[in-house]
This record gives structure tokens, C-alpha cells and sequence, in this order.
């Protein structure tokens, strides 16, 4: 199969890196029927994240943005991995890639066997309540009846998610720009980088020398403002070939 010089390129920096990460976004489960939020098809052309996803929404109106929230838990509940999880869980078995800073809700990293993971915008796979402070796994409430209501005190329960207007949490704030300090190779897979303090990642490990490649269906801020390789296509396609090459590379 023959690979652009840009992958093969793309390849050879990654197999030689001494500490890679991946920082990912909601386009690497696009392949998984999980929609993006911004783009051809996007959430947010659907609802109004001012009126959906900002924290005084929820608090103000909650049974109006659970309808939302249902809407994508009855999607990413029966999603599963797709090639370029796998492939990202791969890199980690291979002592290259060290963790993944993933800005994803959706727990498909994990579910693809990745152990590092570290959930920048927090994880739909758990819900607290407001009142009480309880926390649930998502497999233990119906969503029959929304908003769903706590079960010791009937209080609404909120999916452990950090909606905008929401403080990043803070240990996990810290170790992810930890990670981008120790990093001198990240792969951005699939995020339009527009959200801070997320996108401020890449520009870290740029900052302390390393290199970023950037795997998207398009350009973003990202690949003019930071010298990247820029992979395009579908991460589902590209990052299962990069894997390949550097089993080659190796070999070699
Ligand atoms: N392969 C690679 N990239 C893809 C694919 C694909 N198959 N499909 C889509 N993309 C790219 C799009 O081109 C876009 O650049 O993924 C990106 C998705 O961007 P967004 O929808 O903005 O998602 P993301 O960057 O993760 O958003 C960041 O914004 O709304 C908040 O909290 C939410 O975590 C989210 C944050």
C-alpha cells in the first residue's frame, strides 16, 4: 500500500519519540455515529449550546436540556470503538504512546483498551446529584423519565460532564498539562481546537519543542498557527496505516 510522505513522515517522528500523547476530539468517534459538535452535521447546529450545554442552562431548565442529553446517551450507549481508538490503544501497548488527553465524553478510548486516558471534559459514564451529591453509574438509572431524579433524595441528577461555564476539574487540569510538558510528540486527532483551555495543549508541547501532528478531515486554527504535519482524511483510515508503518519501521 503506498502512504503519503506526510504519514510515512508523520510515522517516523512518532516511532522515534521519547514520551508521545494524543489529545482528541469529538471527530474521532464521528466514525462511531457519535455526531461532532461544529461542521457538516454538527450538535450545535442543532441545539443552541447557549441554550444546551452552558451550566445555567442545565440549572435553570434541566428537563429541557436532559431531552439533549438523552438524545446522545441513546447514541453513544450502543457506540463502540472504531479503528482509530483501537489504533491509539495500540500505540499505547507499543511504549509509545504514554496517556490521551481526550476532550470526548463518550468513554471509547477505554472502551478500546486504552489505559491512560485522562478526561479533560469530564465523562457522561457518571452522574451526580445537585442536592445530595450522590454519584451513579449510568447503567444503574433509567432514562425513561427525564431529568432523572436521585434515588435517596429526588434530586436532579447531572451527567459528570463540565458544561460551559464550568471550571475544567483541577487534577485533571494539572495532569494533562503535565503530560504536554513531558511530551515531545502529540498526535491532535480530531477536535477543531476552538475551546480553551483544552486547545491550549498542543501549543504547550510546542512550546517546549515538540512536535505536533495534526490528523483531521480539515484544516483547523491549529494548522496554520502552529508549524504541524497536517494528516488529512478520516482518523479511522489514517491512524490505523500510521500504525502500520511504524510496525514496518520497526522491523526494519
Ligand atoms: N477524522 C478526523 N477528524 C474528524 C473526523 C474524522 N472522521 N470527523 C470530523 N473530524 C474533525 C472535524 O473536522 C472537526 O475539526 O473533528 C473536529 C470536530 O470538532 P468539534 O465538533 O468542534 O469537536 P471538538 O473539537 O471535540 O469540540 C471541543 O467543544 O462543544 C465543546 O465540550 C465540547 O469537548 C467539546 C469541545
Amino acid at each position: 500500500m503506498s502512504y503519503s510522505t506526510e504519514l510515512e513522515k508523520a510515522a517516523r517522528v512518532v516511532a522515534n519519540a521519547k514520551y508521545a500523547m494524543a489529545f482528541t476530539g469529538a471527530g474521532i468517534s464521528v466514525e462511531s455515529g457519535i455526531p461532532a459538535f461544529r461542521g457538516s452535521q454538527g450538535l450545535w447546529d442543532k441545539y443552541d449550546p447557549a441554550e444546551y450545554a452552558h451550566i445555567s442552562s442545565f440549572t435553570r431548565d434541566p428537563e429541557k436540556v436532559w431531552y439533549m442529553l438523552k438524545e446522545l446517551y441513546d447514541i453513544t450507549l450502543n457506540a463502540r470503538p472504531n479503528p482509530a481508538h483501537i489504533a491509539l490503544a495500540e500505540l499505547e501497548n507499543m511504549g509509545i504512546l504514554k496517556a490521551i488527553v481526550t476532550q470526548n465524553v463518550d468513554g471509547l478510548h477505554q472502551a478500546a483498551g486504552s489505559k491512560r486516558v485522562l478526561e479533560f471534559h469530564g465523562t457522561g459514564e457518571t452522574l451526580t446529584c445537585l442536592s445530595c451529591h450522590r454519584s451513579y453509574a449510568i447503567n444503574e438509572i433509567s432514562l425513561e423519565k427525564i431529568p432523572p431524579l436521585c434515588g435517596e433524595c429526588g434530586g436532579v441528577l447531572k451527567p459528570d460532564v463540565v458544561f460551559f461555564g464550568e471550571a475544567i476539574p483541577q487534577e485533571v487540569l494539572r495532569d494533562s498539562f503535565e503530560e504536554a510538558k513531558l511530551c515531545d510528540c502529540m498526535l491532535v486527532v480530531g477536535t477543531s481546537a476552538q475551546v480553551y483551555p483544552a486547545a491550549q495543549l498542543p501549543y504547550e508541547v510546542k512550546k517546549n519543542g515538540g512536535t505536533v501532528i495534526e490528523f483531521n478531515l480539515e484544516e483547523t486554527p491549529l494548522t496554520h498557527s502552529l508549524p504541524t504535519l497536517f494528516i488529512g482524511g478520516s482518523a479511522s483510515q489514517t491512524l490505523p496505516v500510521l500504525i502500520e508503518i511504524i510496525k514496518k519501521l520497526r522491523r526494519e
